[in-house]
């Protein structure tokens, strides 16, 4: 199993950016967490990130014959973007949503996710963790 791990705006400031939301470990340790967790479902993984939504467009869409999965995080562009909506359709990739926080208990302005509306799971509310629980996800 070939998975794609896509990480949005800011998720490079992990450890930096309001750790009292989003807590004290830096990207870099997501980045072991992942691979970890991977390797122990003997997944493949590859892990981008981007605070750009056309090069996360771009990457959706390279993805097409190449991964059987994507787990994305789109961070701030859950909100707004309809063009990495679109690539997911387009795709049509099997993908799960995933968020640190819960978004459904915090600002009104998360609650609406375009990503949702394509994913076959929404993880949120559990940290890292989150990444493993999408990952799982594909071994069902
Ligand atoms: C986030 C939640 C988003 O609302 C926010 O813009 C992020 C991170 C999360 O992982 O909890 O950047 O996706």
């Amino acid at each position: 199993m070939k998975i794609l791990i896509i990480n949005g705006p800011n998720l490079n400031m992990l450890g930096i950016r309001e750790p009292s939301i989003y807590g004290k470990q830096d990207y870099n340790t997501l980045v072991e967490f992942i691979k970890r967790s991977a390797a122990s479902l003997s997944f493949e993984v590859e892990i981008f990130q981007s605070n750009h939504e056309g090069v996360i467009v771009d990457k959706i869409q390279a993805a097409l014959g190449v991964f059987d999965g994507i787990v994305i995080n789109p961070a701030a562009y859950t909100h707004t973007s309809i063009a990495i909506l679109d690539a997911l359709k387009a795709v049509d990739i099997p993908t799960v949503e995933v968020h640190l926080s819960d978004i459904n208990s915090r600002e009104d302005i998360r609650k609406h996710s375009f990503v949702s509306m394509v994913a076959k799971k929404t993880i949120c509310g559990h940290g890292f963790e989150g990444y493993k629980m999408a990952l799982e996800y594909f071994t069902l």
